[in-house]
């Protein structure tokens, strides 16, 4: 397992939190913060009763990124609470071993703090560590501004977009996929 060092980050608001590597404690409380973070977005192509996993298997899966050499699992922590995560999943076929794809939310009150690029920038920058992958990538409703803006600043590039990829409430929505070679 590739190491991350803890992080402590100073955000816009003034506040200072840690991103760190998740552990198999954190299940319930990252389990929380998901859950609470979901509804609260337009951007995330989930809905709130699709998030079935319960604690135990939210462990699981936080076990997952220990035992990937391709993944990781980072959490964001402000006054011992998770306010917001983020994952590189890798691709467990070998001839995709290489890639990984990002997953990331946080609480609406964090957005637009800087938060986002403590997050990304801190895994982007282990990905560039390892000696496994090469390509990151993700994909992002073309309205999502504000992820955009990010994605951008870090190095992502724009690789197409699929039109009407998002269907709710009757109406579409376009799917842009990025990527950064890392
Ligand atoms: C998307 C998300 C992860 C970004 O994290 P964040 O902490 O809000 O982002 P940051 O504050 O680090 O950076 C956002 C940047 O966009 C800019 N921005 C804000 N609103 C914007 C808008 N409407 N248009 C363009 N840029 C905008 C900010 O100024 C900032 O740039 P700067 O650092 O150069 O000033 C976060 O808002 C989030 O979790 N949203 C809900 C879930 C989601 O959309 N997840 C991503 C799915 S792909």
């Amino acid at each position: 397992m590739i190491k991350f060092e803890d992080q402590s980050h100073e955000l816009k608001n003034g506040k200072k939190v840690v991103i760190r590597r998740a552990e198999v404690r954190d299940a319930e409380k990252l389990l929380e913060c998901i859950k609470t973070y979901v509804p609260q977005s337009n951007y995330i192509p989930k809905l709130e009763q699709e998030i079935k996993l319960n604690v135990e298997q939210e462990a699981e899966w936080i076990n997952s990124f220990r035992i990937n050499d391709n993944s990781i699992l980072l959490i964001a922590e402000y006054d011992n609470q998770i306010i917001g995560n983020i994952d590189l999943t890798g691709n467990c076929r070998k001839i995709m071993e290489h890639t990984a794809v990002v997953g990331m939310g946080m609480l609406q009150e964090w957005r637009n703090s800087g938060l986002g690029t403590a997050l990304l920038s801190s895994a982007i920058e282990w990905a560039k560590l390892n000696p496994v992958l090469e390509l990151v990538w993700l994909q992002v409703y073309t309205e999502n501004k504000i992820a955009i803006n990010l994605y951008r600043k870090i190095g992502f590039k724009e690789n197409g977009i699929i039109k009407n990829f998002f269907k709710q409430d009757g109406r579409h929505f376009d799917n842009l996929t990025m990527v950064i070679n890392v």
